[in-house]
Order: structure tokens, then sequence, then C-alpha cells
């Protein structure tokens, strides 16, 4: 699903940027300028990069 329209960003390439490293919003817009056009997709961006957070988060608690 396509999740910024303005710059064509969908979910997958929003879950690779936080495979790579990405950890938040400010990172991600500079990543992918997501977000730096209309600004119509922040929430679902955000909510799609928090999503891509929580495995990396829940495997560092599971093993810490
Ligand atoms: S839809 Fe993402 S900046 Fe416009």
């Amino acid at each position: 699903m396509v999740v910024c329209h303005c710059h064509n960003i969908n979910e997958k390439a929003i879950y690779q940027a936080a495979a790579n490293g990405v950890t938040n919003y400010s990172h991600l817009k500079a990543e992918l300028k997501v977000g730096t056009c209309c600004g119509q997709c922040e929430g679902f961006a955000r909510e799609t990069l928090n999503n891509a957070l929580k495995p990396a988060g829940e495997l560092h608690l599971q093993y810490t």
C-alpha cells in the first residue's frame, strides 16, 4: 500500500528503512523524503514506522 503519494513511498520501503537503521520519523523524512511535500501522509508514515520497529523492540527485550 502506498503511504506517501507525493513521493510514491510504500509500506515496504518504510519497513526496509527501519531494517536499515531508521529509528524515528525525522530520520525517515531525511532518508525517503516521506512527508516533505503536502504532509498528508505523516500520521500513516509514523504509524507504519512504529509498526516496523515493534519486532526489533520485542526481540531486544526478549534477549536482554
Ligand atoms: S503524501 Fe506524503 S508528502 Fe504528500
